[in-house]
């Protein structure tokens, strides 16, 4: 196995009053060990519930459908992890969760209990997972805090969460994540709370203990700004699923989905006159209860085509190059750049009259 992670054809439903709703819809999706995979899209497009179904966090509603999630082995030649099998909240997937995958969110109080100091809850997470002492466990807190530059570590780690800047807690949760040398760091969001000049040093703190601790990140955002910066190879999602996958260059150099265009098209840039508006992708993501026939990204899309876009199963995600694959049916088999791909019989007969 050549992933740290290898998730295949992913479903996730949350089965609720109202019906089921598909939050994720047959996402697929690599992790490469020492390396970043960036996940963007909307709010809403089933990113943080892709990362918690992996994780088996899952809301109590959801369950997961199909599809497998597989971990390579801690030795190498062992036989792969399947974590979809184990019980969610079961004593193997608790084994898992710290020691070989940790989290971060986007807010740390959340995180953190309020009524314990930061070291004590560093100590337990280190507790739960390796055979320390006390005394041991505060010496690796604290050389924690200060791997992720936590100024007077040996202060702070008595200190409660409400005493510490967010900036600061944002450092201390990694840090609590980071304890146990996981194999993989899912961070959802971790700096979108942040103000941007905090978010840019917590972004580099990441990309710098990707590499010093030679560990796998999974980077969830709905900027692709954040992306450019950490990751080094980006899935698009839309509506629970994987609408572009590709290397990061690649991505940034020739974005091909026109959702992918829009997300691009939204982040500001050095070089627009001042004043210019930014571009946004009109509409807004719809319910998942209600997902458009056809591709689903279709009445929001510049360059729909009318017969085509609107009908059938959404367009499957195809390689249009090596490390560059789309779910777009301007790229499908047979059609062109331009979009002229003639209109099918089960089109014609489905297109509204
Ligand atoms: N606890 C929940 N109960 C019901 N629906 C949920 C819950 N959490 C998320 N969803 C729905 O699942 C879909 C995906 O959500 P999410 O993964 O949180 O999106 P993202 O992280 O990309 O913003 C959304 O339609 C959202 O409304
Ligand atoms: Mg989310």
């Amino acid at each position: 196995m050549d992933f740290l992670l290898d998730v295949t054809d992913l479903h996730v439903h949350f089965h609720l009053r109202e019906g089921v709703l598909r939050a994720v819809n047959g996402v697929s999706l690599q992790v490469r060990p020492n390396q970043t995979l960036g996940v963007v899209g909307e709010s809403g497009c089933g990113k943080s519930i892709t990362a918690k179904a992996i994780m088996g966090l899952l809301p109590p509603k959801a369950t997961i459908t199909g599809g497998q999630v597989l971990l390579a082995p801690r030795e190498p030649g062992g036989t792969p992890l399947e974590l979809s099998s184990l019980k969610p909240n079961g004593k193997e997937m608790r084994g898992i969760l710290g020691a070989d995958i940790a989290m971060i969110f986007q807010e740390p109080m959340t995180s953190f209990s309020p009524v314990h100091t930061i070291g004590n809850q560093i100590v337990e997470s280190i507790r739960l997972h390796r055979t320390a002492t006390r005394k041991e466990a505060r010496d690796i807190a604290i050389e924690t805090l200060r791997l992720v530059q936590v100024p007077m570590a040996e202060r702070r780690v008595d200190a409660y969460p409400h005493e510490l800047s967010g900036g600061l807690r944002q450092r201390c949760m990694i840090a609590m994540a980071l304890c146990c040398k996981p194999r993989m760091l899912v961070a959802d969001e971790p700096t979108t709370a942040l103000d941007v000049t905090i978010q840019a040093q917590i972004l580099t703190l990441i990309r710098r203990l990707q590499s010093e601790l030679q560990m796998a990140v999974m980077m969830i955002t709905h900027d692709l700004g954040v992306i450019a910066q950490v990751a080094d190879h980006v899935v698009v999602m839309y509506l629970g699923r994987v609408v572009e996958k590709a290397d990061t260059p690649t991505l940034f150099a020739k974005p091909l989905h026109p959702y992918t265009l829009g997300l691009m098209a939204s982040i500001p840039r050095l070089d627009q006159n001042e004043g210019t508006r930014l571009h946004s992708i009109r509409g807004s993501v719809p319910d998942p209860f209600f997902t458009p026939e056809g591709c689903p990204f279709h009445p929001r899309c510049d360059k729909f085509i009318a017969g085509t876009c609107d009908c059938g199963e959404p367009p499957e995600l195809v390689d249009v190059a090596p490390n560059h694959a789309v779910a777009c049916h301007l790229f499908s088999a047979g059609t062109t750049d331009s979009g002229s791909k003639p209109t099918t019989e089960e089109c014609t007969e489905h297109a509204p009259a």
